[in-house]
Order: structure tokens, then C-alpha cells, then sequence
């Protein structure tokens, strides 16, 4: 009987127990081998919850218990959650997790631990809820290089901006629902400033490159300061403004970033609205997949975290190691200024353009004018706004 504990019964924490539980005879048949939940670690007590008598408040109690092979965590942030996975890991138990925040931070060394210990550190969760999506990246594309990933990795962001488009709901109206759905992370900062579509990014990156780079030191942008006007010029222009990360491998190096951009209608990602998440993937072989579905909520997310959890059962026996990444160092980075993409000036004035730049639309509406360009560099972006900085109103990347 395998023994798992959980940490945190939060959304995702009391999403896993119901999933383990309410799937358990088919999970089971396919395991061919019996679990129990054994623990469930949070401060707060649950006396409605059919889970009630497994919460304990002492970790040690998890950790010191060598029946606990499998332990599932869902704390969210730094502290203690990073703590408590490495002394899991450690003790020689599995850990799997749904905290990108962690995984984006502390990967390389945990990975490096579990490889030690001879356990697994697994994180199918921490990006694209319940989106199968780092087991296919190393599995099904392990004979591919990939080149690029571009996509939607945060489901209350793309909520809200749906809800602004077709309802022309205001921000903070958009955001409240969402954090009333649950989908918003305890500290909206962190879905509306980019930092959890950064978090992400960087994850798929490693996978793609093997290097972490820190989510901190990527360019990131949110969409707190996204008006009803940006959103009528995407209208004017055939596209939807949604908050994309993105990251490009090449022999020059890694470049990953997260912003809003101007995406067109001919570009799958621009229909992908709500929680829904979506990501593009180029890869040398393949070519271009998509993976698509509910990027945040309790049980599609946990539905990602049961499936690390098979993974580490269905193959306890085996010698199958964990991930290796290295940290990502600046000489594996590309300079930021050479990034370059489509761009989208929405200014008060009409705006007049070098002979290098290409203007592919424009859309003129009662209160601005639009132009869509072809690919500038940051540098050249940087230096049309200046130019015009007391007409610009607003600059988007466009896909
Ligand atoms: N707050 C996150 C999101 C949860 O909205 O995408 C899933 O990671």
C-alpha cells in the first residue's frame, strides 16, 4: 500500500484528495497496487471535510514517517514550501507539485537532490493547470530541438481580458470574479504584473534548453495597464490583446519574455479565451504543436498533480531519474535590445515612420490612430516611442 501525504488543502491541496479519492478504483486497476492518503499537513482545521482526520500541523510528523513515499505539494510560494520538498526529498521521498513559484526558483536544486536520493521531484502541474503539457515536452518531443514556445500560461489574466473584450467589463470588476472563482492567485500581483506567466515560462524554457534562467531577470510585463481603447484598436486591427509568454532557442542563446501583445485572428492563441490556456511549440521535426485546455481551477489542476503522482508510483521500482538542469548563466541569454517582433503604435496623432520601418495596417478610430508594423528590434520600438512620446498612448508586440 502506498502511502501519500499532501501539503496544503487549499484549491489544488483538497482538489488532489477528492481526485485520489473519487478516482481511486480506476486509478488503482491501472496502478495494479493499492494508496492511501495518509496525511494532510495545513494550520487550519477542517472539521466539515471528509478529509478532517488526516490534517496534522506538525510536518515532522510527515517527514519522520518512512511510510510516506509519495508526498504531494501544494503550499504555494517560497517558504516553507521550498524547505519542506527538499528535506522530503532528502529523506528519500518522491515529491510532486503544482508550485511554479518553487519550480521556477529552486528547480535545479531539487531536481539535483531528488537524482541524488535515487526519488523523483515532478511538476506537470506547474504550468498549464490541467494541460498535459512538461510530460509530452519531455517525452513525446524528446527527438525534436525545440525553437520557440509562445503562449497563454495564465488563465485568471486571460479571464479578465476576455471578460474586458466581449463585456467591456472593467479590470477590477474582471479581476474580482476570477479571485472569486479561484482562479486568481492569493496575491493578484502575481497573475496581473506577469510574474506567474514569467514563472512559467521559464519552466517550459529549461525544458526546451536545459538552462533555468531566474524568472526575476526576464523582461515582464502585466495587463494592469490595459484600457477599453487598447482593446477597441485590437478590435479595429483583427486581433485580441492576450498576455503572452514567450521564449526563442537558437545557437545565439535564450531569450524569454511576458506581455501583453496584439495577437491575430489567424493565430490560434487569439481564440483561446477565459481560464482556458493555450501554448505553441516549434520544434525542428514536429514542426508546430498546440496544447490546449483549463489552465487554472481545483480539479484540473489537481488532475495534473494525480497524474505525477501515478508517474511516481507506476515507476517507484524503476532507475527512471528526474530532470538535469543547469542554471542559465548571462552568456546563455541573447541581448534583450535584438528581440525582435511585430509591433502595434497607438498614438493621439497621426504618427509618420522611417523609410526602415514597414507599416502593414493601420485603423483609425474617433479618439487614436493605429499602426501595425512589420518585425522591429526593441532598440528600433524604443526609439519610435521616444520619438513620439507625446503622442504615443500606447505600444504593443504583436504575434
Ligand atoms: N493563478 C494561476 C492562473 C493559477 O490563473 O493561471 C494556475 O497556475
Amino acid at each position: 500500500m502506498i502511502k501519500i501525504a499532501i501539503l496544503g488543502f487549499g484549491v489544488v491541496g483538497s482538489g488532489t484528495a477528492e481526485v485520489l479519492t473519487e478516482n481511486q478504483k480506476i486509478i488503482e486497476e491501472r496502478l495494479g497496487c493499492e494508496y492511501s492518503i495518509k496525511y494532510i499537513l495545513d494550520l487550519r482545521d477542517f472539521p466539515e471535510s471528509p478529509f478532517a482526520d488526516l490534517v496534522v500541523r506538525d510536518f515532522n510528523v510527515i517527514l519522520n514517517d518512512p511510510e510516506v513515499t509519495v508526498v504531494a505539494e501544494m503550499m504555494g510560494g517560497s517558504h516553507p514550501a521550498y524547505d519542506f520538498s527538499k528535506a522530503c526529498l532528502e529523506a528519500g521521498k518522491n515529491v510532486v507539485t503544482s508550485n511554479k513559484e518553487v519550480v521556477s526558483n529552486f528547480g535545479v536544486e531539487l531536481c539535483e537532490i531528488a537524482r541524488k536520493n535515487g526519488v523523483r521531484y515532478l511538476f506537470e502541474a506547474s504550468v498549464g493547470g490541467g494541460i498535459p503539457v512538461i510530460r509530452p515536452m519531455l517525452n513525446d518531443l524528446a527527438s525534436n530541438k525545440i525553437t520557440k514556445i509562445c503562449g497563454i500560461l495564465n488563465g485568471t489574466t486571460n479571464y479578465i481580458l476576455t471578460k474586458m473584450r466581449d463585456e467591456g467589463a472593467s479590470f477590477a470588476d474582471a479581476l474580482g470574479e476570477a479571485q472569486r472563482l479561484g482562479y486568481a492567485e492569493a496575491n493578484p500581483s502575481a497573475d496581473v504584473d506577469g510574474i506567474d506567466a514569467a514563472r512559467k515560462i521559464v519552466i517550459l524554457a529549461a525544458l526546451a534548453s536545459g538552462k533555468l534562467i531566474s524568472p526575476k531577470s526576464i523582461h515582464t510585463e502585466g495587463i494592469s495597464s490595459i484600457s477599453l481603447l487598447d482593446t477597441k484598436v485590437a478590435e479595429a486591427l483583427g486581433c485580441s490583446i492576450k498576455l503572452i509568454g514567450q521564449a526563442h532557442v537558437s545557437a545565439d542563446g535564450l531569450c524569454a519574455l511576458v506581455s501583453p501583445c496584439m495577437v491575430p485572428k489567424h493565430n490560434p492563441l487569439s481564440r483561446i479565451d477565459d481560464v482556458f490556456n493555450g501554448i505553441l511549440i516549434d520544434a525542428n521535426m514536429v514542426g508546430e504543436v498546440m496544447f490546449y485546455g483549463p489552465g487554472a481551477g481545483k480539479l484540473p489542476t489537481a488532475s495534473a498533480v494525480v497524474a505525477d503522482i501515478i508517474d511516481v508510483i507506476a515507476h517507484m521500482d524503476s532507475e527512471l531519474k528526474t530532470i538535469n538542469w543547469e542554471e542559465a548563466v548571462p552568456a546563455d541569454l541573447t541581448d534583450f535590445d535584438s528581440f525582435s517582433c511585430a509591433r502595434v503604435f497607438i498614438a493621439s496623432e497621426a504618427l509618420s515612420f522611417a523609410d526602415d520601418v514597414t507599416v502593414v495596417k493601420t485603423a483609425q478610430l474617433d479618439e487614436a490612430f493605429a499602426y501595425l508594423t512589420a518585425p522591429l528590434t526593441e532598440a528600433q520600438a524604443n526609439d519610435i516611442s521616444q520619438t513620439n512620446k507625446n503622442s504615443i498612448i500606447s505600444v504593443f508586440r504583436a504575434l
